[in-house]
C-alpha cells in the first residue's frame, strides 16, 4: 500500500499550479506580512530554515533577500519551482521528519501551512526536532488551521491528500512540552479561492536551559 508521505508528495507535485492560484492578488494571505514582522528583528545574514517551503513564493524569497535560507519540501515539483524562484536559497528535497540538519544551526524556523499535512502523532517528535535545530533564543513561526479533523485521506484540489487539524490550545501545549515557550498566538482568516479559512499563527522560542550554555 502506498505510504501517506508518498501520497502527499505526489499530491503537491500535481497541484503546484492550483495551490499557487488559491491566493489572489486582491486578497493576499497574511503569510508575507507575518514573515516580515517575524524576521524584522533578525540581524542580516541570519540562518533561517523554511520547512514545507513549497514553491518559495512569497515567503522563502522574502527571507532570502536578507538572510541565509534553507528550504525543505517533500515534493520534487515544489522544490524544483523553489530553486527557480529563489536561486539565493538552498533547497533540500526531503521529509522534515527525517532530513539531516545541523543541531543548533538555525536562528529561526518558519513552518507555514505545513503541519496540517503531518500526522498529529508525529508532532511531539517534530517539535522536539525544531527545538534542537534552533540556537538558544532562536524563534519559530508556525501556522496551522485549527480544528479536530482526523488524519486521513481527503480529496483536496482534486487529488488525494492526507490532512489533519488540531485545536490551537493543543498545539500550544505540545510546543511547550517540546521545550519551546510560546510567545504569541493569533488567529487570522484568509481567503482560499474565495473561501474564508482561519489559521492560527504561533511564535515560539527556544529558551536557554537553566544552567546551560546551549
Ligand atoms: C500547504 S503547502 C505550504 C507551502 C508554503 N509553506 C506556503 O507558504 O505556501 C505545504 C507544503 O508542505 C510540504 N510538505 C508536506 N509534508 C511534508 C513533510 N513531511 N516534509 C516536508 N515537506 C512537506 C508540501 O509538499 C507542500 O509544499
Amino acid at each position: 500500500m502506498e505510504r501517506d508521505d508518498e501520497i502527499i508528495a505526489r499530491g503537491y507535485d500535481q497541484v503546484a499550479d492550483e495551490y499557487a492560484a488559491l491566493e489572489s492578488a486582491e486578497a493576499p494571505w497574511p503569510r508575507l506580512k507575518r514573515v516580515r514582522a517575524f524576521a524584522a528583528d533578525l540581524p542580516h545574514g541570519s540562518r533561517i530554515l523554511d520547512v514545507g517551503c513549497g514553491n518559495g513564493l512569497p515567503a522563502t524569497r522574502e527571507l532570502a533577500s536578507r538572510h541565509e535560507v534553507t528550504g525543505v519540501d517533500i515534493s520534487g515539483e515544489q522544490v524544483a519551482r523553489a530553486r527557480a524562484n529563489v536561486p539565493a536559497a538552498t533547497f533540500i528535497r526531503g521529509d522534515v521528519r527525517e532530513v539531516d540538519l545541523p543541531v543548533g544551526g538555525f536562528d529561526a524556523i518558519v513552518a507555514l501551512y505545513l503541519i496540517d499535512n503531518i500526522a498529529r502523532e508525529d508532532y511531539p517528535a517534530l517539535f522536539r526536532s525544531f527545538r534542537e535545530l534552533l540556537r538558544p533564543n532562536g524563534r519559530l513561526l508556525l501556522s496551522a488551521e485549527p480544528g479536530e479533523d482526523p488524519w486521513q485521506q481527503y480529496t483536496w484540489l482534486g487529488v488525494a491528500m492526507f490532512i489533519n487539524t488540531v485545536p490551537t490550545e493543543e498545539l500550544v501545549r505540545l510546543l511547550q512540552e517540546a521545550g519551546l515557550s510560546v510567545v504569541s498566538t493569533e488567529v487570522e482568516t484568509q481567503l482560499e479561492g474565495g473561501r474564508p479559512i482561519e489559521y492560527a499563527w504561533i511564535i515560539g522560542e527556544r529558551l536557554r536551559s537553566p544552567g546551560s550554555l546551549r
